[in-house]
């Protein structure tokens, strides 16, 4: 039931602040304001490396994992898209944890990649969404998302709270490696807890990217560019556009633009940026005005302090709530999200039911 939306895909957007809190309610302990996973029986403390395996918007979150991981825990997690992971015929270490991420818990792909751990002797974990499928039982350690049923085709609800249990990971594995003082796990709390209002706060700006819409559906092409745990958040942006609008869409790492790709810029690509204020914030401006230079119509998604510095000469700007660079993807996936389905809607495309893919690819 699509209640008083006019597709899944724009509900599923909308339940996040609810599921999204829904799903960090079982990995806090108000109480002690500390994060916790369900139990195990392995020690965290004895992991030594992470391989993250996923496909499409799972992969991404795994993306953004590798940086928290690294940065909290100070262990090495390599990704690897899930069709790829066994045929490069990876190195296992001992004391390496396998994590797989899948909202259905049954693409081909993973499943393959999850069972290749498992022979391989490794430790695995998983963070999947529907709790009867296969990858949820096959995993020695299931991290639950509860983003509820998914039925449109392009993920939201599940990226989201995906991110909310990786999240809740990286902090676990960072107290086990004795790298996470109890204030600095406060602090973690604190921030969480603040995600589902900021996301409540970004779906108010909805009519906004609405009104933008227009303007990305006439394009040919749509570049995104992040930086740091943005980054993956614009190869997010650029899947979602791709998928349900078929407009052609890409997402860089903002240094990479001077690289290559901004030989695609002209006045007829949108530049989609993706820069809370913050340490990065600076450098990324500097690619997004290399890019302006050359006549990109920028859309900068950024907070009051970002807009405020680098708000001029775009096409628009979409403020979002000030947060902490932890929690930033959860609330910026929003406006991305937003901006594919009203895309997608302005076009006329089906936006539940996009031409060519499934809900659970269960082919390799
Ligand atoms: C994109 C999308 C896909 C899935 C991918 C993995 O919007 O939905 O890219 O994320 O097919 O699916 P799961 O998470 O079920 O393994």
């Amino acid at each position: 039931d699509k209640g008083n939306h006019r597709h899944f895909m724009q509900k599923e957007i909308y339940e996040q602040p609810v599921v999204v809190a829904q799903t960090l309610r079982s990995y806090l302990r108000p109480l002690e304001e500390q994060v916790a996973l369900p139990d195990m029986e392995f020690d965290l403390a004895g992991v030594e490396r992470v391989a993250i395996v996923a496909c499409g918007t799972a992969y991404y979150v795994g993306m953004i994992g590798k940086y928290w991981i690294e940065q909290l825990a100070r262990i090495p997690v390599e990704i690897d898209f899930a069709s790829e992971f066994r045929y490069r015929d990876p190195v296992f270490t001992p004391n390496m944890l396998g994590v797989v991420i899948s909202q259905s818990g049954e693409t081909a792909d993973t499943l393959a990649a999850l069972r290749h751990m498992k022979e391989s002797g490794l430790t695995t974990g998983g963070i999947i969404n529907v709790p009867t499928s296969s990858m949820a039982r096959e995993v020695d350690l299931l991290l639950p998302t509860h983003a509820g049923p998914e039925i449109g085709v392009a993920s939201t609800k599940a990226f989201t709270c995906q991110l909310a249990v990786m999240a809740a990971l990286a902090v676990n594995l960072a107290r086990a490696k004795g790298k996470l003082t109890a204030e600095e796990e406060r602090e973690i709390v604190h921030h969480l807890r603040e995600v589902p209002e900021a996301m409540s706060h970004a779906l108010g700006h909805d009519a906004e990217i609405e009104a933008i819409a227009p303007k990305i559906a006439a394009a040919r092409d749509v570049l995104y560019l992040g930086r740091g745990p943005e980054y993956p958040m614009a190869l997010e942006g650029a899947l979602k556009l791709k998928e349900i609008s078929y407009i052609h869409a890409e997402g860089y790492a903002s240094g990479e633009m001077k690289h290559g790709p901004i030989a695609l810029i002209d006045d007829s690509v949108p530049l989609i940026v993706i820069a809370p204020s913050g340490p990065l914030f600076d450098k990324t401006v500097s690619n997004m005005q290399e890019a302006q230079a050359r006549g990109a119509q920028v859309v900068l998604i950024s907070d009051a302090e970002g807009i405020a510095q680098a708000g001029e000469n775009t096409i628009a700007t979409i403020e979002m709530p000030k947060v902490h660079p932890l929690i930033a993807p959860l609330v910026y996936a929003v406006p991305v999200q937003l901006l594919a389905y009203h895309v997608a809607v302005f076009k006329g495309t089906d936006v539940d039911q996009p031409r060519n893919l499934a809900k659970s690819v269960t082919v390799e």
